[in-house]
């Protein structure tokens, strides 16, 4: 199996990833990372511990940055609730949180695996920034470097920018910077993967994960107002199935640049289709078989569910 890094900030979408690459028969995490995002660190990395003894994984959590490199943090409680994960309440965690911190696993991890770990990055890139400046050689040791953030025509926070952009532009801004390219998979492809009622019938005979968590935490995600014609779109989980099969997904090499002066554009993700090739430094997906999709994440599902 393709082993991965996954650093986030659960975050609905974040825990609907993580279960994604859990159950794949394809994937082997080997470390998950946190960052504040969507609510504050102290929740983001409570809710990855709970989410790890709720599926059953057994990998080592670090926790990462309190705060974005230069501003001050940006949460989206509306989105996900005030502690993450709608109102869900999942159970004290038992297992402890890795004594590194998340910049220091990051950068040992793929030390000790170059070329052979996917870095997946699903919220801001704060601990991926700090990363790349404290072990620049991270962007040669790293087999891939994947993201969900970004988008190539508008945002979903404000009309410019996406939330993980905009949560740390300068944090982004160094990671498209580094010497690796990136593979964008932003709001143009995400909001393709809509966990609508034909997608959330296909999860009822989960048992316990359908119950305790699915069901409640679509059912708050779906209710936000942007969500409600559609169904949610299960951004993160895009990213992960980017790893596990490429083949699903159409990307275009394009020139990337994340905006970090702009009064009313900081994190937007400016992409230039049209620039020479020799100066690209991200694939940006653009379409994605959304059954294909939602058939990988029903299979994964069901083994987080057996076991
Ligand atoms: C992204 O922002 C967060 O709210 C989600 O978890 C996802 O990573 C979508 O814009
Ligand atoms: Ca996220």
């Amino acid at each position: 199996a393709k082993k991965i890094l996954i650093d986030c900030d659960p975050g609905i979408d974040d825990a609907l990833a993580l279960a994604l690459a859990h159950g794949s028969p394809d994937l082997d995490v080997v470390g998950v990372t946190t960052v504040v995002g969507n609510v504050e660190l102290e929740h983001t990395t409570d809710n990855a511990l709970r989410l790890r003894d709720f599926y059953g994984m057994d990998v080592p959590v670090a926790r990462g940055a309190g705060q974005p490199l230069v501003r001050e943090p940006k949460t989206a409680g509306d989105v996900h609730g005030n502690t993450g994960l709608g109102g869900v309440v999942l159970p004290e965690p038992k297992s402890k949180l890795s004594d590194q911190h998340a910049v220091d696993f990051i950068i040992d991890t793929l030390a000790a695996a170059p070329g052979e770990i996917s870095l997946t990055a699903v919220g801001p890139l704060t601990n991926i920034a700090l990363a790349l400046r404290k072990e620049p050689k991270i962007a040669e040791w790293a087999g891939e470097f994947v993201i969900m953030g970004g988008s190539y025509t508008r945002g979903n926070t404000n009309p410019a920018a996406e939330f993980n952009m905009l949560a740390d532009p300068e944090g982004a801004a160094v990671a498209f910077n580094a010497p690796w390219r990136t593979v964008m998979i932003g709001l143009d492809l995400t909001y393709q993967a809509r966990a609508n009622a034909a997608v959330r019938a296909r999860f009822a005979d989960l048992g316990r994960l359908e119950s305790e968590l699915i069901t409640p935490c679509l059912d708050f995600y779906g209710s936000h107002v942007s969500y409600r014609d559609e169904g949610p779109a299960i951004h993160d989980a895009c990213a992960i199935a980017y790893v596990i099969d490429p083949g699903l997904f159409q990307t275009v090499s394009a020139r990337v640049d994340v905006e970090t002066q702009g009064r009313f554009t900081a994190g937007m993700t400016v992409t230039d289709f049209g620039a020479p090739s020799d100066v690209h430094n991200a694939d940006v997906a653009t379409t994605l078989d959304a059954e294909a999709f939602w058939t990988l994440v029903a299979d994964a599902y069901r083994n987080v569910a057996a076991n």
